[in-house]
């Protein structure tokens, strides 16, 4: 660490907060705000700076490990149940989600109400009802709600998306797409709350969010069908691998049908260790992306594909030496959280306090990240959450309708005239 300069010692600082310090901390978040207290430059701001203030988590371990291995004096590690409470008080301007998907709600709630900026990870919340909850409660607070979907800065997806935009591809009919986890997920990393989840809600919806801001369009139905018996019992709650299938309707009344393909028990030394793969099918054009076809292979000796991965994806969060002899560590996942810093820089130093209303409206509408344009996201990760939930109780094969006849989240199962209204209001 290259100790501040005076001059960005003086530099405005915002400070934050994280809920949670698992993997993706480590992947995405502690790059940023090691580079970030640094100073980020940004031409509507000019420079600041970011602190890593402290964190809420369940034990408190990993912090810990954090804090000494950084050496910072002024981190403080909150850990229990009143872990984010105290947190907030201890002076934050924004916080960080990223605990496990069923504990988001309480803690952005949290941070919300007490009039901080928050940052969720995917996927935001579990029900529209929670959504609905936040994004009243962020208005009325006048703080920024946001949810990270890095794979939307994917470069391959910006491209997609231009093309689609700029209508070189025209009109999707349909696609695939699927994400592949090793067992280590699944039987280690997450073991300590996998119980009762299912890998669709932790990775489809990257490519839930990647359709639905992609291509735009209304959400029609939501099916979903999973196998089980490796992570729990084949009759329990607990889902090994999940097949989603989305249909959506454009404007000119023509429809696309999507299946996105998940799981979280892959081989440990498969190749592609995080398989990703895409096809999306026009009236003019076909894409197809592939992870392990983006270009790189390593092989290391002992090394590979455990310790150093096979496929690697160095545009996500690479550790790099840089042709200036400096280390890095730079890429997608950690550019996401810099600009939600950027968004939040704009929005408390980006003016006078007068201003500050139009600033934060401004940014509200940007909707790659705003919690309001998820809607259909959550919309569809609370179907396939629901349909699960209906299987594993032993009632397979409901699907569910969207601003249907019966408005709202309508799920319909075999043989039943009456849906269950999953949400009254419109999605
Ligand atoms: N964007 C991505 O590609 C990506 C990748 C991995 C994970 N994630 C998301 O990040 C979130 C966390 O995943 P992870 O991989 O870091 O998980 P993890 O299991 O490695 O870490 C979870 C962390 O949450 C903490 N925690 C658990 N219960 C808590 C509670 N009640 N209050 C506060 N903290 C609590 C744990 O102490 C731990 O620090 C999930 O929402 C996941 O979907 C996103």
């Amino acid at each position: 660490m290259s100790p501040l300069s005076s001059s960005s010692a003086d530099l405005p600082v915002l400070r934050g907060g994280m809920v949670g310090m698992g993997m993706i901390f480590d992947e995405t978040y502690a790059p940023f705000f090691e580079a970030a207290e640094f100073g980020v430059y940004d031409a509507t701001t000019g420079a600041f700076r970011v602190e890593l203030a402290g964190a809420a988590t369940r034990t408190g371990d990993r912090a810990e490990i954090y804090r000494k291995r950084r050496g910072l004096s002024n981190f403080g590690n909150h850990a229990g149940d009143d872990a984010v409470a105290s947190l907030l008080v201890s002076g934050i301007d924004f916080l960080c989600v990223a605990s496990p998907d069923d504990k988001h709600f309480a803690a952005a709630r949290q941070g919300i109400e007490a009039g901080r900026h928050v940052i969720i990870e995917k996927p935001s919340v579990l029900s529209l009802e929670e959504l609905d909850q936040l994004v009243a409660l962020a208005r009325e607070k006048g703080v920024l709600a946001k949810v990270v979907y890095h794979k939307l800065l994917d470069p391959d997806h910006k491209k997609l998306r231009t093309l689609v935009a700029d209508g070189v591809l025209t009109h999707v009919n349909n696609g695939y797409c699927s994400l592949l986890e090793p067992k280590s997920i699944s039987g280690s990393q997450f073991a300590a709350w996998i119980t009762g989840r299912n890998p669709g809600t932790y990775v489809a919806v990257h490519y839930l969010k990647l359709i639905d801001f992609t291509f735009g369009g209304r959400l029609k139905s939501v099916q979903c069908s999973g196998q089980r018996g490796l992570v729990g019992p084949k009759d329990g709650p607990t889902w090994d691998s999940t097949q989603l299938r989305l249909v959506y309707e454009y404007e000119s009344g023509r429809e696309a049908a999507f299946d996105i393909h998940t799981s979280w028990v892959t081989p440990d030394n498969f190749p592609g260790y995080v398989e990703q793969e895409v096809q999306f099918r026009f009236d003019n054009g076909v894409w197809n992306g592939h992870s392990r076809k983006r270009g790189v292979e390593l092989t290391v000796e002992g090394r590979t594909p455990h310790e150093l991965k096979t496929t690697i994806n160095n545009h996500y969060n690479g550790s790099f030496l840089e042709p200036w002899n400096e280390r890095s560590r730079r890429g997608y996942g950690i550019e996401v959280i810099e600009r939600f810093a950027r968004e939040v820089a704009y929005v408390e130093l980006g003016g006078e306090e007068s201003g500050r209303a139009a600033r934060l409206a401004e940014m509200t509408a940007r909707d790659y990240n705003d919690l309001s344009a998820d809607r259909q996201v959550v919309a569809a990760v609370q179907a396939m959450e629901a349909i699960l939930a209906k299987a594993a109780a032993g009632e397979p094969n409901a699907v569910v309708e969207v601003n249907g006849r019966f408005g709202g989240m309508a799920l319909f199962l075999p043989g039943r005239s009456e849906p269950e209204m999953l949400y009254q209001g419109t999605v």
